[in-house]
Protein backbone atom coordinates (compact mmCIF):
# COMPACT_ATOMS: atom_id res chain seq x y z
CA UNK A 1 0.00 0.00 0.00
CA UNK A 2 3.04 2.04 0.58
CA UNK A 3 4.19 2.01 -2.93
CA UNK A 4 0.45 3.49 -4.27
CA UNK A 5 0.08 5.92 -1.46
CA UNK A 6 4.05 7.27 -2.78
CA UNK A 7 2.81 7.43 -6.60
CA UNK A 8 -0.43 9.37 -5.58
CA UNK A 9 1.94 11.63 -3.44
CA UNK A 10 4.19 12.02 -6.57
CA UNK A 11 1.33 12.62 -8.82
CA UNK A 12 -0.34 14.76 -6.61
CA UNK A 13 3.20 16.74 -6.42
CA UNK A 14 3.73 16.93 -9.94
CA UNK A 15 0.57 18.60 -10.63
CA UNK A 16 1.30 21.56 -8.53
CA UNK A 17 2.33 24.95 -10.56
CA UNK A 18 5.58 27.66 -9.55
CA UNK A 19 3.97 30.38 -7.18
CA UNK A 20 1.11 28.67 -5.53
CA UNK A 21 -0.21 28.59 -1.98
CA UNK A 22 -0.66 24.82 -0.97
CA UNK A 23 -2.66 23.84 1.44
CA UNK A 24 -0.92 20.25 3.07
CA UNK A 25 -3.73 17.84 4.24
CA UNK A 26 -2.65 15.01 7.44
CA UNK A 27 -2.00 11.53 6.93
CA UNK A 28 -0.41 8.50 5.99
CA UNK A 29 -1.04 9.27 2.01
CA UNK A 30 -0.72 13.79 2.61
CA UNK A 31 2.72 12.31 3.86
CA UNK A 32 3.77 11.22 0.91
CA UNK A 33 2.45 14.35 -1.18
CA UNK A 34 4.21 16.66 1.14
CA UNK A 35 7.39 14.69 0.57
CA UNK A 36 7.60 14.66 -2.91
CA UNK A 37 6.67 18.25 -3.10
CA UNK A 38 9.40 18.96 -0.81
CA UNK A 39 11.63 17.36 -3.46
CA UNK A 40 10.16 19.39 -6.06
CA UNK A 41 10.77 22.48 -3.97
CA UNK A 42 14.22 21.56 -3.67
CA UNK A 43 14.54 21.48 -7.58
CA UNK A 44 13.90 24.69 -7.72
CA UNK A 45 9.61 25.27 -7.28
CA UNK A 46 8.38 28.06 -5.46
CA UNK A 47 5.36 27.57 -3.63
CA UNK A 48 3.82 29.13 0.16
CA UNK A 49 2.47 26.10 2.26
CA UNK A 50 -0.20 26.30 5.21
CA UNK A 51 -0.75 22.93 6.94
CA UNK A 52 -3.90 21.39 8.83
CA UNK A 53 -1.87 20.15 11.41
CA UNK A 54 1.35 20.36 13.42
CA UNK A 55 2.49 16.50 12.06
CA UNK A 56 2.49 17.71 8.59
CA UNK A 57 4.15 21.25 9.72
CA UNK A 58 6.87 19.68 11.10
CA UNK A 59 7.38 17.28 8.56
CA UNK A 60 7.52 20.16 5.55
CA UNK A 61 9.57 22.05 7.65
CA UNK A 62 12.08 19.47 8.58
CA UNK A 63 12.15 18.64 4.60
CA UNK A 64 12.86 22.43 3.94
CA UNK A 65 9.67 24.04 3.14
CA UNK A 66 8.58 27.28 4.39
CA UNK A 67 5.09 26.96 5.94
CA UNK A 68 3.58 30.63 6.58
CA UNK A 69 1.41 31.78 9.07
CA UNK A 70 -2.42 31.24 7.66
CA UNK A 71 -3.39 34.31 8.79
CA UNK A 72 -0.86 36.14 6.23
CA UNK A 73 -3.24 34.49 3.32
CA UNK A 74 -6.78 34.89 1.97
CA UNK A 75 -7.01 31.89 0.19
CA UNK A 76 -5.29 28.88 -0.77
CA UNK A 77 -4.80 27.57 -4.78
CA UNK A 78 -4.97 24.00 -4.15
CA UNK A 79 -5.19 21.68 -1.17
CA UNK A 80 -4.20 18.04 -1.07
CA UNK A 81 -5.10 15.24 1.61
CA UNK A 82 -6.27 11.69 1.35
CA UNK A 83 -9.94 10.61 3.27
CA UNK A 84 -10.87 7.33 5.12
CA UNK A 85 -13.25 7.17 2.35
CA UNK A 86 -14.49 8.44 -0.49
CA UNK A 87 -17.71 7.67 -3.23
CA UNK A 88 -18.58 9.12 -6.71
CA UNK A 89 -20.49 12.44 -5.73
CA UNK A 90 -16.88 12.99 -4.03
CA UNK A 91 -18.28 12.96 -0.72
CA UNK A 92 -16.39 11.52 2.06
CA UNK A 93 -15.54 10.49 5.45
CA UNK A 94 -12.62 12.17 7.26
CA UNK A 95 -10.85 12.46 10.00
CA UNK A 96 -9.40 9.34 11.52
CA UNK A 97 -6.07 11.22 12.00
CA UNK A 98 -7.73 13.86 13.78
CA UNK A 99 -7.74 16.64 11.59
CA UNK A 100 -11.07 17.32 10.67
CA UNK A 101 -11.90 20.53 11.39
CA UNK A 102 -8.31 22.03 10.72
CA UNK A 103 -8.75 20.33 6.91
CA UNK A 104 -12.28 21.23 6.47
CA UNK A 105 -11.33 25.36 7.36
CA UNK A 106 -8.32 25.14 4.30
CA UNK A 107 -10.45 22.40 1.92
CA UNK A 108 -13.13 25.17 1.83
CA UNK A 109 -11.14 28.02 1.31
CA UNK A 110 -9.03 26.01 -1.63
CA UNK A 111 -9.66 27.12 -5.33
CA UNK A 112 -8.87 23.45 -6.22
CA UNK A 113 -8.92 20.53 -3.72
CA UNK A 114 -7.33 17.21 -4.38
CA UNK A 115 -8.01 14.34 -2.39
CA UNK A 116 -5.54 11.17 -3.20
CA UNK A 117 -6.72 7.31 -1.95
CA UNK A 118 -5.46 3.88 -2.33
CA UNK A 119 -8.48 1.70 -3.98
CA UNK A 120 -9.46 0.70 -0.98
CA UNK A 121 -11.10 3.84 0.26
CA UNK A 122 -13.25 4.60 -2.98
CA UNK A 123 -16.58 3.14 -2.28
CA UNK A 124 -19.93 3.17 -2.66
CA UNK A 125 -21.88 4.03 -0.16
CA UNK A 126 -19.91 5.87 3.14
CA UNK A 127 -20.58 4.51 6.47
CA UNK A 128 -18.09 1.39 6.86
CA UNK A 129 -15.71 3.71 8.03
CA UNK A 130 -15.65 5.51 12.07
CA UNK A 131 -17.34 8.50 11.36
CA UNK A 132 -15.05 11.41 13.69
CA UNK A 133 -17.19 13.98 14.81
CA UNK A 134 -15.43 17.05 16.85
CA UNK A 135 -17.12 17.93 20.25
CA UNK A 136 -16.44 20.57 22.85
CA UNK A 137 -14.86 19.52 26.45
CA UNK A 138 -17.77 21.27 28.04
CA UNK A 139 -21.03 19.48 28.00
CA UNK A 140 -19.09 15.94 26.11
CA UNK A 141 -21.19 13.51 27.74
CA UNK A 142 -24.71 15.24 27.32
CA UNK A 143 -23.72 15.99 23.84
CA UNK A 144 -22.70 11.97 23.62
CA UNK A 145 -26.18 11.36 24.51
CA UNK A 146 -28.29 13.83 22.65
CA UNK A 147 -25.99 11.75 19.25
CA UNK A 148 -26.91 8.55 20.61
CA UNK A 149 -30.80 9.89 20.93
CA UNK A 150 -30.44 10.69 17.34
CA UNK A 151 -28.98 7.28 16.74
CA UNK A 152 -25.75 7.27 16.68
CA UNK A 153 -23.71 5.42 18.74
CA UNK A 154 -20.12 6.81 19.40
CA UNK A 155 -17.18 6.19 21.39
CA UNK A 156 -14.39 9.18 22.74
CA UNK A 157 -11.36 8.79 20.83
CA UNK A 158 -8.74 8.00 23.25
CA UNK A 159 -4.57 8.34 22.48
CA UNK A 160 -2.02 5.89 22.58
CA UNK A 161 -1.72 5.85 26.77
CA UNK A 162 -5.83 5.51 26.44
CA UNK A 163 -6.28 9.22 27.69
CA UNK A 164 -8.99 11.22 25.88
CA UNK A 165 -7.81 12.08 22.62
CA UNK A 166 -7.66 16.40 22.78
CA UNK A 167 -7.46 17.61 19.04
CA UNK A 168 -5.46 20.70 17.85
CA UNK A 169 -8.29 22.79 18.83
CA UNK A 170 -8.55 21.58 22.39
CA UNK A 171 -11.36 19.40 21.82
CA UNK A 172 -12.41 16.09 22.05
CA UNK A 173 -13.51 13.07 19.24
CA UNK A 174 -16.06 11.23 19.08
CA UNK A 175 -15.60 8.09 16.69
CA UNK A 176 -19.39 7.18 15.76
CA UNK A 177 -20.00 3.59 14.71
CA UNK A 178 -22.75 3.81 12.17
CA UNK A 179 -25.68 1.67 12.30
CA UNK A 180 -25.92 1.64 8.28
CA UNK A 181 -23.88 3.19 5.17
CA UNK A 182 -25.01 6.41 4.25
CA UNK A 183 -28.11 7.30 1.69
CA UNK A 184 -27.81 10.92 2.53
CA UNK A 185 -24.47 11.75 4.40
CA UNK A 186 -25.23 15.69 4.12
CA UNK A 187 -28.33 14.45 5.83
CA UNK A 188 -26.26 13.03 8.55
CA UNK A 189 -23.83 15.68 8.79
CA UNK A 190 -26.73 18.78 9.18
CA UNK A 191 -28.88 16.78 11.96
CA UNK A 192 -25.13 15.73 13.84
CA UNK A 193 -24.11 19.56 13.84
CA UNK A 194 -27.25 20.99 14.80
CA UNK A 195 -26.34 19.28 18.28
CA UNK A 196 -25.09 22.01 20.53
CA UNK A 197 -21.47 21.11 21.52
CA UNK A 198 -20.55 19.58 18.00
CA UNK A 199 -18.04 21.67 16.35
CA UNK A 200 -18.01 19.51 12.88
CA UNK A 201 -18.75 16.30 11.62
CA UNK A 202 -16.02 14.32 9.62
CA UNK A 203 -18.32 14.13 6.61
CA UNK A 204 -17.08 16.68 3.71
CA UNK A 205 -19.66 17.86 1.33
CA UNK A 206 -19.15 19.54 -1.90
CA UNK A 207 -14.95 20.12 -1.26
CA UNK A 208 -13.24 17.59 -3.39
CA UNK A 209 -12.52 18.65 -7.03
CA UNK A 210 -10.32 16.22 -8.37
CA UNK A 211 -9.84 12.77 -7.08
CA UNK A 212 -6.65 10.54 -7.70
CA UNK A 213 -7.51 6.58 -6.84
CA UNK A 214 -4.43 4.59 -6.61
CA UNK A 215 -4.31 0.70 -7.61
CA UNK A 216 -0.93 -1.42 -7.94
CA UNK A 217 -1.02 -1.01 -11.77
CA UNK A 218 -2.35 2.45 -12.19
CA UNK A 219 -3.90 5.86 -10.93
CA UNK A 220 -7.55 6.79 -12.03
CA UNK A 221 -8.70 10.28 -11.96
CA UNK A 222 -11.86 11.65 -11.60
CA UNK A 223 -12.92 15.57 -11.64
C1 LIG B 1 -6.82 13.01 8.90
C2 LIG B 1 -7.54 12.58 7.69
C3 LIG B 1 -6.80 11.74 6.71
O1 LIG B 1 -6.74 12.39 5.50
C4 LIG B 1 -7.49 10.42 6.56
O2 LIG B 1 -7.63 9.85 7.84
C5 LIG B 1 -6.72 9.47 5.66
O3 LIG B 1 -5.49 9.17 6.25
P1 LIG B 1 -4.50 8.11 5.62
O4 LIG B 1 -3.98 8.68 4.37
O5 LIG B 1 -3.43 7.92 6.68
O6 LIG B 1 -5.29 6.83 5.42
O7 LIG B 1 -8.68 12.89 7.45
O8 LIG B 1 -7.64 13.73 9.78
Amino acid sequence: MDEIKQKLGETAANLIKDKSVIGLGTGSTAKYFIKSLAKRCSNGLSIRAVSSSKSSERLAKNLGMKIIDLEKINHIDVYVDGADEINSKKQMIKGRGGALLREKILANSSTKVIIIVDYTKYVEKLGAALLPVEVIPFGCNLTKNNLEKLGYISNFRKDRDSNLYITENDNYILDIKLQKLLDDPLKDHNLIKSIPGVVDTGIFIDLAKAVLVGYHDKIERFF
